[in-house]
């Protein structure tokens, strides 16, 4: 038995509400709430396009999401802005607590993996840019199952290209809907509560094995290796 982490990205590794400063330079005092509907939509429009069959890459959806809140919020970019921000989305930074939390798992022996709705070569710059590549074995990409999560397709692929055994699988996530499409898998999970965006979990009767606030408190939760 060797326990296997399934590690998320975007939200648990890398902030994806650190895009607010870059959309402050153009959108002002709203940047905050157009942060937050632009990383919504992306995951809408995820969910969406896997319902209807309609895969694509990650980038497309974030790409759309940015053009569906430009104009939600009756916002003009030049093509220049709207490529830097979209550029920005590609540079986001680590949370402070990635870089010592993966380094504590690797230092205990788990074998991690990153495991995310982006493409392996988007996921791979995101890891190598924060100095993160190297705590995990590979990148897992919703691509490689021709959907998004939560489908189960995502998590079903996941177990067959590590080849790990359901009952050792742990999803470590901030993103509760990953956290239901996991249990309803029974892989293990633990919540990693990002306040305040991600502090409220769905009510859907699908809890998490266990929660942390910091990922460096996850050796404390988590099985030996
Ligand atoms: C990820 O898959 C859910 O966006 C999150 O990285």
């Amino acid at each position: 038995m060797t326990t296997t982490l399934a590690l998320d990205v975007y939200g648990t590794l890398v902030d994806t509400n650190a895009i607010t400063d870059t959309l402050r330079t153009h959108v002002g005092d709203r940047a905050p709430v157009m942060a937050r509907t632009w990383r919504d939509k992306q995951l809408e429009y995820a969910f969406r396009r896997t319902l209807m069959g309609e895969f694509a890459d990650f980038s497309v959806c974030i790409a759309d999401a940015l053009d569906y809140s430009l104009r939600a919020f009756s916002v003009t970019l030049t093509d220049a802005a709207r490529t830097e921000l979209l550029a920005a989305y590609q540079r986001l930074p680590a949370f402070l607590d990635a870089d010592p939390g993966l380094d504590a798992l690797q230092r205990a022996g788990y074998r991690a993996f990153a495991f995310s709705n982006g493409s392996r070569e988007a996921v791979s710059k995101l890891l190598g840019d924060n100095g993160l590549r190297a705590y995990v074995e590979d990148i897992f990409s919703a691509e490689m199952a021709g959907a998004f999560k939560p489908s189960p397709r995502v998590y079903a692929a996941f177990a067959a290209h590590t080849g790990a055994q359901t009952d050792d699988i742990w999803l470590i996530s901030s993103n509760p809907f990953d956290i239901i499409g996991a249990r309803k898998l029974g892989w293990q999970a633990v919540w990693v509560r990002r306040l305040p965006n991600n502090g409220v979990y769905d009510p859907w009767g699908a809890e998490p094995t266990a929660n942390v606030s910091t990922l460096t408190d996850l050796p404390r939760v988590l099985p030996p290796p």
